[in-house]
């Protein structure tokens, strides 16, 4: 016996409404065409698989199992055409994700990894501050989006995959950094320090930390970027409070230096995060996936000792 897939699709139909009419209609075909296929089937299995009492058409025991057969075959077919499609959409997917500012600075260098094993996908990142992000995320604006620890009240999905510490910077010749003891934080409470702009995930950690440390914050000058505040502090305009994954080019130049306070870095985390109603694409959920399994390797690891 050896059904084609049409003569096991017309019986499916025949078995679910059991009525000839009305499964030749919902196949689109003329009811001899569908009668003359399951005849056919059934001089095949040679057994009857539908029987007439009276008006009523009725399932045999073999009709039964056939019918189970062909409800399986025509269900796994369906699987693997979606699996198709998913690694069809997957090979040309497009992946729209905004990170926070600092995360720029790693965030390339995983975008080049991901894009070497799906080479054909698109990309569209944006780069902005926190509260930027979390106006894009209720808006539901992007697949994903890579930030510090979000707020909990919201209707979003948040997991962490890579550490996050901010650490205090000075300038190479900076009096704090050719102080060899541990700085304490009551030296700190007497230098000025240079912010990011108000929203700024680094920022709103940075006065935790010392509103929680019971210690002022002198700040004179706040810049919405990362770059403009290490050539601040590189000029000896101020310290700063900075994530150690914007450090990577000036720890290997050697031309700032990361300051051994006590109680430093403020250890935080990355987190990817997606709106809880998005259905991510195949495409968003691979790189999802990616972060939380690959990150690490990615990136490697930046030193803190200059
Ligand atoms: P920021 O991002 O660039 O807004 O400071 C860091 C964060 O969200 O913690």
């Amino acid at each position: 016996m050896n059904p084609t897939f049409r003569q096991l699709k017309i019986f499916e139909s025949v078995a679910r409404h059991l009525n000839y009419t009305k499964a030749a209609k919902s196949l689109y075909l003329s009811q001899p065409a569908v009668s003359m296929q399951i005849k056919l089937l059934e001089e095949q299995t040679t057994l009857p698989l539908l029987e007439r009492i009276g008006k009523k058409l009725y399932l045999t025991a073999a009709g039964e199992e056939m019918y189970r057969y062909a409800r399986n075959t025509i269900q796994q077919k369906k699987d693997v055409e979606e699996i198709i499609e998913q690694l069809n959409d997957l090979q040309k997917g497009h992946l729209n994700i905004a990170v926070a500012s600092t995360a720029n600075h790693f965030v390339i260098r995983l975008l080049a990894a991901f894009e070497k094993l799906y080479p054909q996908i698109s990309i569209s990142l944006d780069v902005t501050n926190r509260s930027e992000l979390l106006k894009q995320l209720d808006n539901n604006e992007r697949d994903l989006v890579i930030m510090g620890q979000p707020p909990e009240n919201l209707q979003l999905n948040a997991i962490d995959f890579l550490e996050n510490p901010l650490v205090v910077i000075a300038a190479i010749n900076h009096p704090l950094a050719m102080q060899k003891k541990q700085i304490t934080l009551e030296q700190l409470s007497h230098e000025h320090f240079i912010v990011r702009e108000e929203g700024s995930g680094t920022r709103i950690a940075s006065e935790k930390f010392f509103k929680n440390h019971q210690i002022p914050f002198n700040t004179t000058m706040d810049i919405s970027n990362n770059r403009a505040i290490k050539h601040a502090v590189e000029e000896d305009m101020g310290l700063a409070i900075v994530s150690l994954h914007t450090l990577e080019i000036e720890l290997r130049a050697k031309s700032l230096k990361v300051l051994n306070v006590e109680d430093f870095p403020i250890l935080r985390q990355w987190y990817v995060v997606e709106n809880k109603h998005k259905r991510l694409s195949p495409i968003a959920q691979t790189f999802k996936q990616f972060l939380l399994q690959r990150a690490d390797q990615a990136i490697g690891n930046l030193r803190t000792n200059n």
